[in-house]
Formats: C-alpha cells, sequence, structure tokens
C-alpha cells in the first residue's frame, strides 16, 4: 500500500507543471500586460523571483477569477481582449502552486514579452504628446474636471492605427480623456493652460481608467485626427492627501497602410427612456435613495450599414449592469455585450474577436441598473439621491460604442471629397 502512493506520488511528481515550462507563458500572456514595472498591476509578474512570494494570492484571484478582471458575460460575443484564462489553464496554475510553486528548468523558460517601455505596445509610439504643462494638484478637496489644450501637430489629415493615454502620476489621475476639439481664433493660447474649458468637442479620440486606455484597431482602420484641430486633455484629478504634480502624455502610433475605414466613438444612446418614455438627458431624474435596482434604457438606431469594433460601459459608483443589443431589421434580437456585475473600479473596452455587422435599420438597445440601497459596497451614501454629473458620487449613463460607416469606404472615394 506504502509503495503504491509512492509510486502515485512520483508519477504526480512527474507531472507537476513547472514556472519556467508552464506558468511563465500564461502569466506573460495574460498577466503581464499589467503587471510589469510602471504599468497598474501592484507587483511586476514577469520572472520566478517576481512571482515565487505571490503564489498562493495567484492561485486564488485566479480560481476566483478576479484576475484578470473581466466582466462581460462569456455567453455572448467573443472579444479579441479577452484575457481569461481557461479552465485547464487554471487548474495547472492551482497544480503548480500545490505542488509548491517549482522554479524548473532554466533553459524551459521563454523570453520576456515584447513591450515598450511605459507603453503597451510593441513599438514606440512616432508621435508623443505631453500636457501642456504640469499639473499641480491640490492635497485636499474635490476639484472640477481640468482641461489643457495642445494643438495638433501635423499639418495634414493623419489616421492613426493605435493610441494610449498614459497618466504621468496615476495617484491623482482618477480618470482621463483626450478629445479633440476645435477651438476659436479669438481663445489666446494662454487661456489653454488655465484647466477652463473652451471651444467645441469634435470627438472623443480615447478615455484612460483602470484596465483601459490603449486601444489598437484593425488593419485598414483607424481614426482621423485633422490638422488645425486641438487635443483636449479633460483631467479628472482626485486629492490625495498631499500636494501632487501630474503631466499626462499621449502616444500615437501611425497607421502604415492605407485606411478604408475611419472608427467613431460615440454613445449608443441618442435617446433615452425611462419607464418606456423618452426623456431628455438634461431632465433624467434622479436616482431615489435606497433604490436597489434603478432602470434605464438606451436607444441608437442605426442609419446606415455599420460594424461595430468595441463597447465599453460607463457608469459610477451605483453603476450595477449594462447590457447591448441589437433588434435587426428581420425582428431578429441578438444579444452583443452584457456585464452582469459592473464594477466601476475597472473600466474595460470589450473588443469583438468578430466586429460585428448591424445593418441600416437596425435598433441598438442598452439597458443598465443602478442600485442605490446599501447592499452595494461601493455606494458612499445609501441614504441620500442621486444626481446626474462627473464625480464618481454622481452617475453617468455612458454606453460608449465604436463602430465605422460601411458605406463611407475612403479607399474608395476621392480624396478631396472626404
Ligand atoms: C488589466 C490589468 C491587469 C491584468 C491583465 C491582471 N491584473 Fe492582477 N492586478 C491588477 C491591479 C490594478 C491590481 C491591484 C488592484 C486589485 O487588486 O484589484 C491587481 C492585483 C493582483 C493581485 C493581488 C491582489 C489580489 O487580488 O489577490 C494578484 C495576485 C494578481 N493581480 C494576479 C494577477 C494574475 C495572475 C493575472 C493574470 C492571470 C493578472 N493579475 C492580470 C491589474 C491586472
Amino acid at each position: 500500500m506504502k509503495l503504491l502512493l509512492v509510486a502515485a506520488a512520483a508519477l504526480a511528481n512527474a507531472a507537476e507543471p513547472t514556472f519556467t515550462k508552464d506558468i511563465a507563458p500564461i502569466l506573460h500572456e495574460r498577466c503581464a500586460h499589467c503587471h510589469r514595472p510602471g504599468d497598474i498591476g501592484p507587483m511586476p509578474l514577469l520572472t520566478y523571483d517576481q512571482v515565487r512570494p505571490w503564489s498562493a494570492a495567484i492561485k486564488q484571484s485566479v480560481q476566483q477569477r478576479r484576475m484578470p478582471p473581466w466582466f462581460a458575460d462569456p455567453h455572448y460575443s467573443k472579444f479579441r481582449n479577452d484575457r481569461r484564462l481557461t479552465d485547464a489553464q487554471i487548474a495547472t496554475v492551482s497544480a503548480w502552486v500545490n505542488a509548491g510553486a517549482p522554479k524548473g528548468a532554466d533553459k524551459d523558460m521563454p523570453a520576456p514579452p515584447n513591450f515598450t517601455e511605459g507603453w503597451s505596445f510593441n513599438r514606440p509610439p512616432d508621435l508623443v504628446v505631453d500636457m501642456p504643462l504640469e499639473v499641480r494638484v491640490q492635497a485636499k478637496g474635490v476639484l472640477d474636471l481640468q482641461n489643457y489644450y495642445v494643438k495638433v501637430p501635423f499639418d495634414k489629415e493623419v489616421f492613426v492605427e493605435a493610441v494610449e493615454l498614459r497618466p504621468g502620476n496615476r495617484k491623482v489621475v482618477h480618470h482621463s480623456i483626450v478629445n479633440i476639439v476645435d477651438i476659436p481664433e479669438a481663445v489666446e493660447p494662454k487661456d489653454l493652460l488655465t484647466g477652463k474649458k473652451h471651444g467645441r468637442i469634435i470627438w472623443k479620440l480615447i478615455g484612460q481608467a483602470p484596465g483601459k486606455g490603449a486601444e489598437s484597431h484593425w488593419p485598414g482602420i483607424a481614426k482621423r485626427i485633422k490638422p488645425g484641430t486641438y487635443f483636449e486633455f479633460n483631467m479628472h484629478y482626485t486629492p490625495t492627501g498631499k500636494e501632487e504634480t501630474d503631466r499626462t502624455k499621449l502616444g500615437i502610433w501611425l497607421s502604415k497602410e492605407p485606411i478604408h475605414h475611419e472608427v467613431v466613438t460615440a454613445m449608443a444612446a441618442n435617446e433615452v427612456y425611462r419607464d418606456g418614455k423618452l426623456i431628455a438627458r438634461a431632465d433624467l431624474p434622479n436616482i431615489p435613495a435606497g433604490d436597489p435596482n434603478w432602470a434605464i434604457v438606451g436607444v441608437m438606431r442605426v442609419k446606415d450599414d455599420i460594424t461595430v469594433y468595441s463597447m465599453s460601459p460607463h457608469m459610477h459608483f451605483r453603476g450595477k449592469d449594462m447590457q447591448y443589443s441589437v433588434k435587426y431589421p428581420d425582428g431578429r434580437d441578438e444579444v452583443l455585450l452584457n456585464v452582469p456585475k459592473y464594477n466601476y473600479e475597472w473600466q474595460l473596452n470589450y473588443e469583438f474577436a468578430n466586429p460585428p455587422k448591424i445593418p441600416a435599420g437596425s435598433v441598438i438597445t442598452v439597458r443598465a441598473h443602478y442600485d442605490n440601497s446599501a447592499n452595494n459596497s461601493r455606494n458612499p451614501a445609501p441614504n441620500e439621491d442621486v444626481i446626474w454629473g462627473q464625480q464618481s458620487w454622481n452617475e453617468m449613463f455612458v454606453p460608449w460604442i465604436e463602430y465605422s460607416i460601411d458605406k463611407n469606404n475612403l479607399l474608395a472615394t476621392p480624396r478631396a471629397a472626404r
């Protein structure tokens, strides 16, 4: 009997996963994007020495599927940036930790993943745009959103295949957005450095928050930046108790190949409904104190055939769930993205692995709920009505969608006519 047990143990031993052979490839592919020096993960997870002290926490976080952060219901759509581990990978990580987290042979260690220091892609940006000044963030109190402007440095229209917004100081940057804006000529250059809002937003280029801030587009698809416009750094700072400074920067990767379609970022809620009644955004009622399941519906009527690349739900502390679905002209309904347990701490962009084509005449509907009761552990004030606004303790209903309009094929349109 004893002999048998020993034999079984030896067998198990032979199959035991090692760090260099089995674990490093998983961590490099699924975790290192955030867990590397200078990124948002609290510790790097690249080498054995870095990983070993965290092995128990790693096992727990992957078994509970807290890491990597991902909130889309797997029943609907496939996403190309889905970093969730497979059940087999979770089993491998668990078996490795149970076996005492052995290192294995050095020769099995894969090369470290290729990141450009400070950026998420594997080549340096073609252009880095720094905020026009180092911003001093006061120690205490509440700050309104601050806006700083930099003139677009191109003299002709460009297309960007990737962009990334990186905070200078993650302790104080709660989140940030870069919009492309028109600034009237009357505005003095010095006014563009005061933090005050100027001009008119043409569109949003990119938003940054934990889990989000770098995006790349499919080959031949890109975002357009026109000369004569400005980058607006729209900054939400949260004081930390001591004075801090920040200089956030924007990285731009220009498209190297002909672009056939432009990506547009919009809200899939041109119309907003409450209890079946159309209401103006300015007239949204407060979310009553204690309400555990306050519902709102957004509608986007699709006028031309479009291709959808990504969706990104945005709500604040009371955000509970959000689901995007489409009703096709033939009456069929399909869910494109379901986030049943929204988590405000993670603003993720869900990028379709097979970008859905949505024909003209379809209706995209977004259904969201908010939990303003004490059951919501993130709720800072369950006994107060919630108003709509930019601060985290106010609410927002922003179902982002990124798409292109199929008929606007840039290669088929003479340049002058664009
Ligand atoms: C999108 C970025 C991101 C990815 C991808 C990611 N992490 Fe994390 N991880 C974080 C951040 C930020 C924290 C700290 C905040 C928190 O715990 O939520 C964290 C915390 C952790 C912690 C410590 C706290 C805890 O929850 O136990 C562990 C362990 C961890 N991550 C393991 C992993 C592993 C293993 C992977 C890959 C399978 C992974 N992470 C993928 C961003 C990420």
